[in-house]
């Protein structure tokens, strides 16, 4: 270890001893440009359906979608994440790739209206499969399955492209199945988007932390568990080898997930590969934080801030948080800069 002298006069406290002074020496800024807020959007019109365990959250159909974009841009966010809830589900996961379904749709009105706002949409089948799994199921006989991992890679390049043609900014492929960020990519250079990128779900463990998503989404696997394509919560080095797959298969952008209770895979995965790196504060991590300040245990405000101050600091550069528009708002009122 190579060891400081510790000077007598050595006083930490000298620079903590005023606001400005904190403020000067803050190492970890949070920058609102770099927030992506997630929304759901269904099917139907003049819907808002509030998601019980995501106090906060809700599911807008198309029309009511617009204002609350609308009055998120006003408050400061720049980028939305879009997940679509379908009319009907179905064995092939049909809707995800309509190119009349609910997230095409969505997209195409929301480039419309604001065409400013960075648009990403979640690329998987989970949401649109009738057993909730993220690719397609094979039955294997005797009540066994698989998820047939090179048929679901035609469905993700389909549902992909689409998202691409209604004009999604930037395509997150989430569902975790091998190849298929190379499959996208090809994908989408073969149809004229060579130029629009991927953002991928590269280091997802199959967490508990997604239990309200689920909720949200209507897309809790009906049989069995993912943890046949989603990483074991215990592989660091594994998700290493996620992330370089990921790179070397054409990720523009990517993703560790969850974020709070995996701050060293960030900080691992940023200092190794240097590469924009975006972390994925979760469903469970948000309601676990808003059911305790409902409860009056915690400070909401302190502990968002904090907590996404803490996922900037193991280094990520993009934070997809449910808490955007509220963190900006607390952010303003912080600021002690009078113009
Ligand atoms: C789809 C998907 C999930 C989340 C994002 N994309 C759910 C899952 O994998 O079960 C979780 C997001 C959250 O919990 O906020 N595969």
């Amino acid at each position: 270890m190579n060891s400081l002298p510790l000077f007598p006069t050595s006083r930490p406290r000298r620079l903590r001893s005023s606001e400005n002074l904190r403020r000067l020496v803050h190492e970890t800024a949070i920058i609102v440009d770099k927030m992506v807020m997630p929304f759901f959007v269904c099917e139907g019109k003049n819907r808002i359906e509030p998601i019980n365990s995501m106090p906060g959250v809700s599911r807008f159909s198309l029309d009511r979608l617009i204002p609350e974009v609308e009055d998120a841009y006003k408050g400061g966010v720049r980028s939305v994440l879009l997940f679509g809830i379908p009319g009907v589900k179905d064995e092939l996961a049909s809707q995800a790739y309509d190119s009349r379904g609910i997230v095409q749709r969505a997209v195409r009105v929301l480039k419309k209206e604001f065409p400013d706002i960075i648009v990403v949409t979640d690329v998987c089948l989970c949401e649109y499969t009738d057993h909730g799994h993220c690719g397609f199921v094979k039955k294997a006989g005797k009540g066994r399955f698989f998820v047939d991992n090179d048929r679901s890679l035609e469905l993700l390049k389909k549902t992909a492209v689409s998202h691409a043609e209604a004009g999604a900014d930037i395509i997150a492929p989430s569902d975790m199945m091998d190849g298929r960020v190379k499959a996208i990519r090809e994908a989408l250079d073969n149809y004229g988007f060579s130029m629009t990128p991927i953002m991928s779900y590269a280091a997802k463990f199959a967490s508990a932390f997604y239990g309200p998503f689920r909720e949200a989404a209507s897309s809790a696997p009906q049989f069995g568990d993912r943890r046949s394509y989603q990483m074991d919560p215990g592989n660091i080095n594994e998700a290493i080898r996620e992330v370089q797959l990921d790179i070397m298969e054409g990720a523009d952008i990517i993703m560790v997930k969850p974020a709070l209770a995996y701050l060293d895979v960030i900080s691992r995965v940023k200092n190794k590969f240097n590469f924009p790196t975006a972390a994925y504060l979760v469903s469970g991590e948000y309601s676990m934080i808003k059911a305790a300040a409902m409860n009056g245990w915690l400070d909401e405000k302190r502990v968002f801030i904090e907590v996404h101050q803490a996922v900037f600091r193991a280094g990520a550069d993009i934070i997809i948080t449910y808490a955007a528009k509220e963190l900006i708002k607390w952010l303003k009122d912080e600021s002690n800069v009078r113009f």
